[in-house]
């Protein structure tokens, strides 16, 4: 379905005869839109909204939010439910091409990912390039971008079937990528994918063998961390997943558009949160001393937030946190772990803040990022990896959205106007003159 005119909205200026009648287009579901492209031709203004709070930058099929209920769903399934019916490449296969496969169709899907896992071997040597001590991001940045230099036969941006195998490329490699940074970084050999395996299992693998004995996965372990992938596979157009459109409608190949989104990632305010709220946490310590971190949160002079708590889209539950927060009794359940002390302050933290004033009246929730990194530290990921498995969720969400740009006919080059407040037009002041 494509959006549909909804009525007009006209703006008129004060103290001019000027006026523009803007359309409105009125999507499937959520607000309808003005269509400001010509407000500018009609009356010689640009609208203001730094941070894109309420701009729509594009049309798309592929994720919806509704923030205020509590809503995410991915071509119209609600994460709930493919959180518990799914798995992450069947969500990979729904993400890029709108529909859940047939049995034919995901068995085709898959055996075209599981073509692609190895990584160049010239890539390894790539690695060494690295301190030992590099963060996962900073690797998955460079050799996610370094990929552009090994695939020359297959960059041209308009053509399908260079679209398609890059796509297959970027989601098959980011595990081995990730996984072999963490290798890189402890010392250990990398280990090679094992195709008989399935996705989060492989990574799984990778991330944990060595070559000197067998490696089984837990397939609790697995299970977990294929939902925390589908959890994170897109999310409409956050800041990454825009940092990948404005790259890629500059006609840039996929590589280095997917290298530009997992730098963005990076961000604490973004896929950095994760790792954030376990330092936030480690530096709370106790729960006896929630209440005077959360009166420094509320000194906005302290610049201190509650990590992993707030979002520019969701005013109510981020519906990923409370499927990752059931997740998360499951993991230490499996792993024997009775009570995990960062849990309990986690779980005491969210309940005193859901209960403060300050946080209700500003509409903060804890998002997905709240209760991830408990889970994927009792997994046994150091907190340096945390965003490096986001970006690996993300990529197929990264190239869904691109690829739509891509082929969207009204697509252009992103090209934002500004408000100019710096000096008006003055004239050059030799240095003699300037004392
Ligand atoms: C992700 O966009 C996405 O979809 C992102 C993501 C995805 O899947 O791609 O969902 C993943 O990035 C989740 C968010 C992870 N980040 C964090 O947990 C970092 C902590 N959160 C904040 O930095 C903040 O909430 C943001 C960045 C997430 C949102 O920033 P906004 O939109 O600028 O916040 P806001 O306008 O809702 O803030 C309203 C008020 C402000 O105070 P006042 O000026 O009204 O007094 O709430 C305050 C903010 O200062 N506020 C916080 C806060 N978040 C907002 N105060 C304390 N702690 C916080 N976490």
């Amino acid at each position: 379905m494509s959006a549909t005119a909804n009525g007009s909205l006209t703006i008129t200026l004060d103290g001019s005869n000027k006026s523009s009648k803007l359309p409105l287009i009125q999507g499937t579901l959520g607000p309808a839109v003005a269509d400001i492209r010509k407000i500018y031709n009609d009356l010689g203004i640009f609208t203001f909204d730094p941070g894109y709070g309420a701009t729509a930058s594009c049309e798309s099929k592929i994720t919806y939010i509704d923030g205020d209920e509590g809503v995410l769903l991915y071509r119209g399934y609600p994460i709930e439910q493919l959180a518990e019916k799914s798995t992450f490449l069947e969500v990979a296969y729904l993400l890029l091409n709108g529909e859940l496969p047939t049995t034919a169709e995901s068995k085709d899907f898959e055996d075209g990912v599981l073509r692609h896992t190895m990584l160049h071997e010239q890539l390894r040597t790539f690695y060494n390039g690295f301190r030992r001590d590099a963060h996962p991001m900073a690797v998955m940045c460079g050799v996610v971008g370094a990929l552009s230099a090994f695939y020359h036969d297959s960059l041209d941006i308009t053509n399908p079937e260079h679209r398609r195998i890059s796509a297959f490329r970027l989601i098959a490699k980011v595990p081995t990528i990730a996984a072999w940074a963490h290798k890189y970084n402890i010392g250990q050999p990398f280990m090679y994918p094992q195709n008989n395996l399935g996705y989060a299992e492989n990574f799984l693998y990778m991330f944990n063998a060595v070559p000197a004995e067998p490696y089984h996965v837990n397939p609790i372990l697995a299970r977990a961390m294929d939902l925390i992938m589908i959890l994170h596979a897109d999310h409409e157009q956050n800041a990454s997943t825009s940092t990948v459109r404005l790259a890629g409608s500059t006609g840039a190949n996929p590589f280095a558009c997917i290298a530009a989104g997992i730098a963005s990632l990076w961000g604490p305010s973004h896929g950095g949160a994760n790792e954030a709220v376990l330092h936030m946490l480690g530096e709370i310590g106790h729960v006896k001393n929630i209440p005077t971190f959360l009166e420094q949160v509320k000194d906005k002079n302290s610049k201190v937030k509650l990590m992993g708590f707030g979002h520019r889209v969701y005013k109510n539950y981020d519906p990923r946190a409370k499927i990752m927060q059931a997740t998360c009794h499951q993991v230490l359940r499996e792993l024997g772990i009775k009570d995990d002390p960062l849990l309990d302050l986690a779980i005491e933290l969210e309940k005193i803040a859901l209960n403060d004033r300050y946080f209700v009246d500003r509409k903060l929730y804890p998002n997905v990022d709240f209760y991830s990194g408990i889970i994927l530290k009792a997994m046994g990921f150091p907190l340096s990896m945390f965003t490096a498995l986001f970006a690996v969720a993300r990529t197929v969400g990264w190239i869904s959205q691109w690829q739509e740009m891509i082929e969207d006919p009204e697509q252009r080059i992103g090209r934002p106007r500004q408000i100019y407040t710096g000096a008006a037009k003055r004239d050059y002041v030799p240095l003699a003159q300037r004392g």
